[in-house]
């Protein structure tokens, strides 16, 4: 939810109202136009949202105005019937550096808590598409806990990982506590929560935080291969997959197992099932139509 990087504070600027010109080299949806992002599909077959955070002068940091429209463009992309899965990204110098600070400062306890604060940047952990987070450079309070709500990160060699919050008296506030111990344990969470130390590419990688790593200029690239492999799958299947994954976070071993075992079982209700182990049989590729 903050940001760690001390020069980077000076450049950090709230959310301007959006500009009512259209500029050349925006990408639009649907919806309309986006200011802090850049949106549209990749891989060969066009199947992969594909969303880059662009406040560079401001290292991505994660104003509400950004977050907003990160929600829109999932909404678009949820219900895109091509789309099997969907990439953020930001540049290269940072994926996002953490929350608007300036936006923060002057705020109130009544009004975080009245108006449920930062609530809506829960919607990238609700979509039902698989998700992934190609992160090069700073993934810095908000910019981590956005990367940890993805279902996949992938990191570029040069990729910080951290939650800073408490180098600014406050701690995180959009999952950092929770998704962070879960993925990287006690006792690494616990330091970083509590000195704000940073963790690197490899560091991220050992803990378990990311599964891979590759070279800055290879990373989105990779993080698109990998959504093209997603995407080739049944998107139904595949969002069963992801539920199913999702409840080993929130329920008791035997729960899960036997949300699992529903789950497995619902697949034999659809087309896809029969075709991918009749393509298996068969000796061919399987052709799956999402049904
Ligand atoms: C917050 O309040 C202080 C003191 O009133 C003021 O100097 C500062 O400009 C305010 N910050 C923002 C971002 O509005």
């Amino acid at each position: 939810m903050a940001f760690i990087c001390r020069n980077a504070a000076l450049l950090l600027k709230p959310c301007r109202a959006a500009p009512a010109l259209l500029s050349a080299g925006r990408l639009y949806s649907s919806g309309g136009q986006y200011e802090y992002i850049l949106v549209e599909k990749r891989g060969e077959k066009n199947n992969v949202g594909f969303i880059q955070l662009n406040r560079p002068k401001a290292l991505n940091a994660l104003c509400d105005g950004l977050m907003k429209e990160v929600g829109r463009a999932l909404d678009d992309f949820e219900v895109d019937a091509d789309v099997g899965a969907i990439v953020i990204t930001g540049s290269d110098r940072a994926f996002a550096a953490g929350a608007d600070i300036k936006e923060m400062q002057n705020r109130t306890f009544q009004e975080c808590y009245g108006g449920n604060f930062l609530a809506h940047w829960n919607r990238v952990s609700t979509v039902r598409k698989p998700v992934i987070a190609a992160v090069n450079g700073f993934a810095l309070g908000g910019g981590c806990e956005l990367a940890m709500m993805c279902d996949i990160i992938y990191a570029g060699e040069k990729a910080q990982f951290g939650q800073p919050e408490i180098l600014l008296g406050t701690i995180p506030g959009a999952g950092g506590t929770q998704r962070l111990t879960r993925a990287v344990g006690k006792s690494l969470a616990m330091e970083m929560v509590l000195t704000g130390d940073r963790i690197n590419a490899q560091e991220a990688k050992q803990s378990g935080l990311v599964s891979k790593v590759y070279p800055v200029d290879q990373l989105v690239s990779e993080a698109v291969k990998c959504g093209e492999k997603i995407a080739s799958n049944s998107k139904l299947v595949s969002a069963m997959a992801k539920e199913a994954v999702n409840a080993a976070f929130e329920l008791t071993l035997a729960e899960g197992n036997r949300l699992e075992k529903r789950l497995f079982h619902a697949t034999f209700a659809t087309d896809d099932r029969k075709e991918g182990m009749t393509a298996f049989v068969e000796k061919r590729k399987a052709s799956f139509q999402d049904n």
